[in-house]
């Protein structure tokens, strides 16, 4: 006869997120001018029994004591504790209420707010055993039974032998005292659930490190909410992200390493084997060579713009999908655009510089105001649509070229050759992307086509412009004056010198690629990316993608999503339909797109499946990815 696995599961910082009795007290001692110091001690009371360094009666009579708890404040208590369940406890509650029969929850907190928090989970008061408070007949809680066992040194092994349950036992809890249920040969499996805390002395004893209640249910094989838990997938982290990108990471239950620096491409191949998301900026170099070590790659996130640091097509071969921040720094650069336009027309660096120099020279001669000149924007995209709008509303009057068909904003005149707009403006501001084709898209002859005494600005790329070309049309006053913030060589490390010929013109601005690099900037992408990575994840969404085919997905409802990526090569969407046809499964919806290399196809299918299915779709050939969602 085979018995099912039993879960005792801990209550206090394992099926809720808290410690009770810590919560009690900020309830309890809210008007208390003492508050803080109490709380302070009750926390690390607590803490000392967990470690397992404090006996727990005298840590719980030296709780009690500080607490001056009355029956009143239990019912808040609860109400609070039921908003703090932890998330993995939460999101399986359907789960947990059809195990129900096989958990018991053993624990030394106390019955009185314990039964009505796992009630709302289906467990049932006769499976859980703790503590009873003693109250005075004003209810003031003045105590706890001293004859319950689990108020005493190893109670909770003692409960367990007088359940006599039959099969498996599990326990699952944060503390030393449910390690010891294990120690004392009355359960077989002790997880350390860290989700709320990481105890390293209780971890050091587990038999299996639990992130997560999703990761027991999910090395157990039972039903459960996500198919695959988060804890499993390994982010890294490098280059200096914002801490905010980090957080949201740790808080969806990732497990995450951060590196400072960018890692060189032999320690970017040493490291990636286990990465299931990788998130750079600009220094990393992402190459065919790195894809081929990585093994779990799902994703890569470039807190950045651009993404030539990544070998695209290597990744989008491997059914790498890549997201960017588009516009998080947007508008940094059109303000850094702006304030240069200023200085250039009223010749400030130069005569900033004078005066650290020691020299006064107050000129009128060649100063403007940039009201009513006429300012032409090559490239009218995310920064040149930005840049119209303000540069406007600053009196300027706005003329833009783009190569795409494109819709002026405001007042802002179109022009349909980029020799025309050379002709017609004040000052030229570039804001093209990187193509290949734009390399030099600015050299002699469009310098020369631009009107004398005129200003030019680039911000986009440095392979846009001729700086050479650039330098002798500043010397010999064509231009008379230029902002440049990006160069066709930039160093890689700050601190690095840096030189070129065009330093010793006057009324230049050089800037080291800043445009975008804000504090607001940063924290956008922080938020950004990571949203677009972990959408993708739960969702298969690939809406803002650089590399694959965009999907907007609708939210799962009641349906498994099988999520197929495979190389676009004819016959694989075929056989993929073929085997859907073959099976008994009802397809809820399908959606699919393909681009020059892979084919996206996502189907949502009935709860209720073929199991085979899976392992079919998975072994079609040409298929570089292929995952299930619950
Ligand atoms: P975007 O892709 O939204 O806009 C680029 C626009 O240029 C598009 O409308 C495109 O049709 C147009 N275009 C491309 N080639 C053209 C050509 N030869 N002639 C006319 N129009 C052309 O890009 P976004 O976000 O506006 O960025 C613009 C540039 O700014 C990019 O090169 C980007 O790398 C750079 N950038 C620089 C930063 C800095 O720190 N300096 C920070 C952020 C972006």
């Amino acid at each position: 006869m085979s018995f099912r696995k039993k879960f005792i599961i801990d209550f206090d910082s394992t099926f809720t997120q808290v410690e009770a009795l810590d919560i009690l007290g900020e309830i309890c001692l809210a008007n208390d001018p003492e508050k803080v110091s109490k709380l302070e001690a009750i926390t690390n009371i607590t803490n000392s029994g967990m470690e397992g360094q404090l006996s727990f009666r005298e840590s719980l009579d030296a709780r009690i004591a500080l607490l001056s708890a009355h029956r009143k404040h239990l019912p808040e208590l609860v109400e609070r504790l039921q908003q703090r369940v932890s998330k993995s406890f939460q999101i399986n509650k359907k789960f947990i209420r059809k195990y129900a029969s096989d958990i018991h929850i053993v624990s030394n907190g106390f019955k009185e707010f314990i039964i009505p928090v796992v009630a709302d989970f289906g467990i049932g008061p006769d499976h859980v055993h703790a503590n009873t408070f003693v109250f005075d007949n004003h209810d003031n809680i003045i105590g706890f039974d001293k004859e319950n066992v689990l108020s005493k040194n190893g109670g909770k092994s003692k409960v367990l032998e007088q359940l006599q349950l039959k099969g498996t036992i599990c326990v699952i809890g944060d503390g030393f005292t449910d390690y010891e249920m294990r120690a004392a040969g009355v359960a077989q499996t002790f997880y350390a659930f860290t989700e709320n805390v990481h105890r390293s002395r209780v971890v050091s004893f587990a038999d299996h490190v639990a992130p997560s209640l999703d990761e027991i249910l999910y090395i157990n094989k039972m039903e459960r909410k996500i198919s695959y838990p988060k804890s499993r997938l390994n982010v890294l982290v490098l280059e200096n992200i914002h801490q905010n990108a980090i957080d949201f990471f740790t808080d969806e239950g990732y497990n995450v390493n951060v590196v400072s620096g960018a890692l060189t491409e032999a320690e970017l191949m040493n490291v990636i084997e286990d990465v299931s998301i990788l998130c750079i900026r600009s220094k990393t170099q992402v190459t065919q060579a790195v894809l081929e070590h990585a093994k779990r790659l799902h994703l890569i996130g470039a807190f950045c713009i651009g993404t030539n640091q990544i070998d695209l097509h290597a990744a989008t071969q491997k059914g790498i999908a890549v997201f960017n921040a588009p516009f998080s720094n947007t508008r940094s650069v059109v303000e850094l655009a702006i304030a240069e336009i200023i200085f250039l027309l009223r010749n400030l660096t130069d005569r900033i510089f004078e005066m650290r120099n020691g020299l006064w020279n107050k000129l009128a001669t060649s100063s403007y105001e940039i009201r009513g000149k006429k300012l032409g924007i090559i490239g009218y995209g995310n920064i040149g649509a930005q840049l119209s709008v303000l540069a406007e509303n600053l009196g300027l009057d706005v003329y833009f070229y783009d190569i795409d068909e494109k819709l002026p904003l405001g007042n802002a005149t179109k022009v349909y050759h980029l020799e025309t707009l050379l002709k017609t403006v004040d000052i030229v501001s570039v804001h093209v992307d990187g193509r290949p084709e734009n390399s030099q898209l600015i050299g002699a002859s469009e310098i020369n086509a631009m009107k004398p005494g005129s200003y030019f600005l680039n911000l986009s790329r440095g392979s846009v412009v001729d700086l050479d070309a650039l330098e002798a049309a500043l010397h010999n006053g064509h231009i008379a004056g230029a902002a440049i913030d990006v160069f066709p060589d930039e160093p890689t490390k700050n601190g690095a010198p840096f030189s070129h010929s065009i330093q010793s013109a006057k009324n230049v601005i050089l800037t080291p690629h800043i445009g975008g690099s804000t504090l607001e900037a940063q924290e956008d992408i922080a938020r950004f990316v990571p949203q677009k990575l972990v959408d993708f994840i739960n969702t298969g969404n690939t809406q803002n993608t650089v590399n694959f085919p965009a999907i907007q997905l609708p939210f799962l409802k009641e349906a498994h999503r099988l999520i197929h990526i495979h190389k676009n090569e004819p016959g694989v969407l075929a056989k993929i339909n073929q085997l859907f046809a073959s099976s008994n499964s009802n397809i809820v919806g399908q959606y699919l797109k393909t681009n020059e290399q892979i084919g996206y196809v996502i189907t949502d299918i009935d709860k209720v499946y073929d199991k085979d299915l899976l392992k079919q779709l998975r072994n079609i050939s040409g298929t570089l990815k292929f995952r299930v969602l619950y």
